[in-house]
């Protein structure tokens, strides 16, 4: 069959299926896209799109002769040899990765019937190392040993996902050196990008390991950031003179207030887990999530430094997203802020230009919501930048301190200007930063 008009199944339609069905659309494919929320397909069959994801919605439009949306499997199976599995692996209360939307899926798919051409289910969704090997096993359990598998994890950042599809950096796909790898390669080639061949157990194993090396250097310059703040050092001229060294790149050096969303937390405590459960204690990344916990609260310290007691202190959340461009909430780092401001009596404002409604679901009971990042900032004594978006980057700081009863803004991102904000007659601290 030819790569350009090879039929595909996506099954789980969030930000890694929708993305890879409308990206794969774009590229000439005819695209099934099965999810058991019926809400969710109704919508998306109206042209609606469920999440907010740059750029996405203009690819479904685009394509939308060649997206098909269902809540059966039937279809997909029927039309596509490739089924795409991009539904959620949530953590346990144990660490480890919930599989059991990935089980859902395996137990739902029908005996294909006899003479059609060979299936083979492409793991997307993120899974613990050994779980294909395990899934093979249940096929042939089940008398549906045809169905070959592939391991092709994901690496899309949210909020970039489209672009990430079009140009990723390198394609990863492990497989038993059958035909659906090499089938799932060529609906990749157009792309260019550098395609990495696997066996299936390295290949669930790259996504885990980058995903933790990710997340350990944000927890190394997060730890650079605070030790800067106590020596008199600036972190962003140390991350510069650092990120310049080719073997240590530029890239995922900013220090902040923790990484959060739907990957980082949730694989490296998925990572952290598998290893133990297999004997091997990972100390590093035990590190990495206990500096990623302690960072998020390092704010409420600068809080009292300047604040003294919050008791009664009213303080503004600029931003509630994991990080800008989505209205993902998943493990954001505003929700731990805010409920330990609450603890400690301060009263709590927010505002976020896209993430308000998933916010209102998640905040702890107490934060008052308000319109706009000027609103939010009325009679507070501090403001802190939880969400880099490029409205509070460009917010009117002279307006902002006439409407704050206080001066304090805290910089959680290292994002905004110090000097425009002194100007003001405002007093910025940010992250291990002069
Ligand atoms: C991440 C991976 O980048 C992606 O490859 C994988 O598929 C899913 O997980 P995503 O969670 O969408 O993507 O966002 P990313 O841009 O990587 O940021 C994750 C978190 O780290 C955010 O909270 C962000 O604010 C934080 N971060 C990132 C930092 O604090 N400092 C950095 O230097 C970079």
């Amino acid at each position: 069959m030819s790569p350009e008009r090879e039929p595909i199944g996506v099954i789980g339609t969030g930000y890694v299926g929708l993305v890879t069905a409308a990206g794969f659309a774009e590229l000439g494919h005819e695209v099934h896209g099965v999810d058991i929320d019926a809400d969710k397909v109704a919508r998306l069959r109206r042209g609606e799109v469920p999440i907010y994801e740059p750029g996405l919605g203009e690819v479904l439009a685009s394509n939308r002769e060649r997206l098909n949306f269902t809540t059966e499997l039937g279809p997909a199976l029927e039309r596509a040899r490739l089924l795409f599995v991009a539904v959620g692996t949530p953590p346990t209360y144990s660490g480890d990765a919930d599989l059991s939307a990935v089980h859902a899926v395996v137990e739902a798919l029908p005996q294909p019937s006899a003479g059609s051409d060979g299936h083979a289910l492409v793991m997307k969704s993120t899974v613990p190392c050994g779980t294909g090997t395990a899934i093979m096993r249940r096929f042939a359990e089940q008398g549906k040993g045809s169905f070959a598998y592939v391991s092709c994890p994901e690496f899309l950042k949210e909020g970039a996902a489209v672009e990430d599809f079009r140009h990723p950096n390198r394609v990863v796909i492990g497989d038993e050196a059958g035909w659906a790898g090499d089938a799932v390669a060529a609906l990749y080639e157009p792309l260019g990008a550098p395609i990495v061949r696997t066996d299936i157990a390295s290949a669930e194993m790259v996504k885990l390991a980058s995903n933790a090396f990710l997340s350990t250097k944000i927890s190394f310059i997060n730890e650079i950031a605070n030790v800067c703040e106590a020596l008199g050092a600036d972190v962003g001229e140390v991350a510069r003179g650092m990120g310049l060294d080719e073997r240590i790149g530029p890239h995922f050096l900013r220090p902040g207030i923790g990484f959060g969303g739907s990957c980082f937390p949730k694989d490296v405590t998925a990572l952290k887990q598998l290893a133990g459960n297999s004997g091997y204690h990972f100390q590093l990344l035990t590190a990495v999530i206990e500096v990623n916990e302690l960072q998020k609260r390092r704010v409420v310290g600068k809080l009292h430094r300047h604040l003294g007691s919050l008791v009664g202190r009213r303080v503004a959340l600029l931003g509630l997203a994991f990080k800008p461009n989505t209205d993902d909430m998943r493990e954001a780092s505003s929700l731990v802020l805010a409920a330990r401001l609450l603890a400690e009596g301060a009263l709590v404002r927010a505002y976020d230009p896209v993430a308000e409604e998933q916010a209102r679901a998640l905040m702890p009971a107490g934060v008052e919501f308000a319109d706009s990042a000027l609103d939010v900032l009325d009679g507070v004594d501090a403001a802190v930048l939880v969400t880099e978006w490029p409205e509070f980057l460009a917010l009117d700081w002279d307006a902002a301190a006439e409407r704050m009863s206080g001066t304090l803004v805290v910089d959680g991102r290292n994002a905004l200007d110090p000097e425009a904000l002194r100007r003001a007659g405002l007093s910025y601290e940010g992250i291990g930063r002069r």
